[in-house]
């Protein structure tokens, strides 16, 4: 329970409306709290001043914190005039002319550009390539043996997207050679995301210095394959991501500038793997210790079904949240967000997994029940594992089709030993949460 006698709002009163509650603490033990006890810290402060609450932390500075849903479907819905991106983004790491760095227009025509590649038709084109690369990953699998299911959701997820936005055919080399630079391009990547670019020269082992250089071979094979790409005469006909970018860019005549493509496209692959990965993680982690959720999924995997296979990968992405905050930035002179005044310039940090968590919408929320979302939607602004507004994740719906055919196919092929393990801790990679110790399973082969 909010303790009443802290929560009062700052004394800094205006005729329209209130600061939020800022905490007490000095700067640095809500920045060490905010970088490296995140989920703790924010149940305290939760406890202690209420819903929402100001905190002063390193790189976002005065940053007001969301997790009441009223609020955060104000947040969701505010015009652009109001709100823009979170500063820093990670336009930062992936380069200007990413979803991640535009904001108005420019971030509008993006949206347009992106929808029709990972919509309806376009998903299910995928869905084989989804399947093939499963297997292929399986194959090797071990039996009675325990392993880190996350690493190959890794390699699943990236070979997927790489295909997925390329095309397979006649590009393999390039491919490979990207599925190379990607990972560690995301580890260092993560690490130093939201930091400053250092305004003296690093020296190339640094961590900017060597994604640098990685980020120059990246752009190196993607020139190639988007010069192939034009020139292929089938390109009109083509179902990867790169054709229908090009298409719509020379249909409309005002697409993309060259380095606003190889930008989105390195977004693209970066945003759209190891989140999948870090959610299809969770989902076999949790399995792994739920017995008659996974009977009830095997049993409709052998009929065909889908519906319930749906509801657990919902309940995935709410008791286990892969991305916990979603920021805007304060662009107008203040934003009123129900009693409460923000100044220009403050940070509006929406607690997606404290909406996740919060009892009065999801009773017991920390059970692993599926029959939460069997038979019902999950929406916005209760359940935001995506986001939400004009920002909502571009890959949702291609996210979620994704985790089901791979889900599916695993357990048409395997079958998953499950026992009383302790529950894996949650790990923070920079901007993903993932199982501390990998999503780990034993398995057998189904005959
Ligand atoms: C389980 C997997 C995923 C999760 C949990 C996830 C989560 C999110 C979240 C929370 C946001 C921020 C939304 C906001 O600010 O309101 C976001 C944005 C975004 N995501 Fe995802 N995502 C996933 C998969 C993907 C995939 C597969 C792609 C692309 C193929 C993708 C591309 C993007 C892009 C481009 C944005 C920026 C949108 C914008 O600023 O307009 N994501 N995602």
């Amino acid at each position: 329970m909010t303790d009443p006698a802290r929560a009062r709002p700052r004394e800094n009163p205006t005729p329209e409306g209130v600061n939020p509650p800022a905490v007490r603490s000095p700067k640095l033990v809500q920045g060490i709290g905010f970088a490296f006890f995140r989920r703790k810290a924010m149940r305290n402060w939760i406890k202690r001043y209420g819903r929402i609450f100001e905190i002063n932390v390193p790189i976002f500075g005065r940053s007001v914190v969301v997790s009441d849903p009223a609020l955060v479907r104000a947040v969701c819905t505010a015009s652009t005039e109001q709100l823009m991106n979170v500063q820093p983004n990670l336009g930062n790491w992936f380069g200007p002319g990413s979803t991640f760095g535009l904001d108005d227009t420019r971030h509008r025509d993006r949206r347009r550009l992106l929808a029709p590649a990972f919509h309806g038709q376009s998903i299910k084109n995928y869905e084989k390539l989804i399947v093939d690369e499963t297997l292929r990953e399986s194959a090797n699998w071990p039996e009675d043996k325990e392993f880190r299911m996350l690493d190959s959701m890794n390699r699943i997820t990236l070979n997927v997207i790489l295909r997925t936005i390329f095309g397979a055919d006649g590009s393999e080399g390039e491919i490979e050679q990207l599925s190379e630079i990607v990972p560690p391009y995301m580890k260092l990547g993560q690490l130093v995301a939201f930091l400053p670019t250092p305004p003296f020269p690093t020296g190339r082992h640094s961590p900017w210095g060597r994604l640098e250089e990685l980020r120059k071979a990246f752009d190196r094979i993607v020139c190639t394959l988007i010069a192939r790409a034009e020139a292929d005469p089938s390109l009109a006909g083509r179902n990867d991501v790169l054709a229908f970018l090009l298409r719509n860019r020379h249909d409309e005549g005002t697409g993309m500038a060259p380095q606003d493509l190889y930008d989105e496209l390195l977004t693209l692959i970066c945003a759209g793997h190891e989140t999948t990965a870090s959610a299809l993680g969770w989902a076999f982690e949790r399995l792994r210790r739920h017995p008659s959720v996974l009977a009830e999924l095997v049993s409709e995997v052998d009929e065909g079904g889908s519906a319930f296979r749906r509801a657990t990968i919902l309940e995935v992405l709410r008791v286990r949240t892969v991305i916990d905050v979603a920021g805007r930035r304060v662009r107008a002179p203040n934003f009123d967000l129900g009693e409460w005044r923000i100044p220009r310039n403050h940070t509006v940090l929406v607690r997606i997994a404290d909406l996740h968590e919060n009892p009065e919408i999801f009773p017991h929320p920390e059970r692993f029940d599926p029959y939460r979302f069997h038979g019902s939607k999950a929406a916005a602004p209760t359940w935001l594992a995506f986001g939400g507004g004009a920002r909502r994740c571009v890959g949702a719906d291609f996210a979620i089709a994704e985790m089901d055919v791979v889900l599916r196919t695993v357990l048409k092929n395997f079958r998953i030993q499950t026992d009383a393990a302790a529950d894996e801790k949650s790990y923070f990679r920079g901007i993903a949460h993932t199982p501390k110790l990998g999503g780990r399973v034993v398995l057998n082969r189904r005959t």
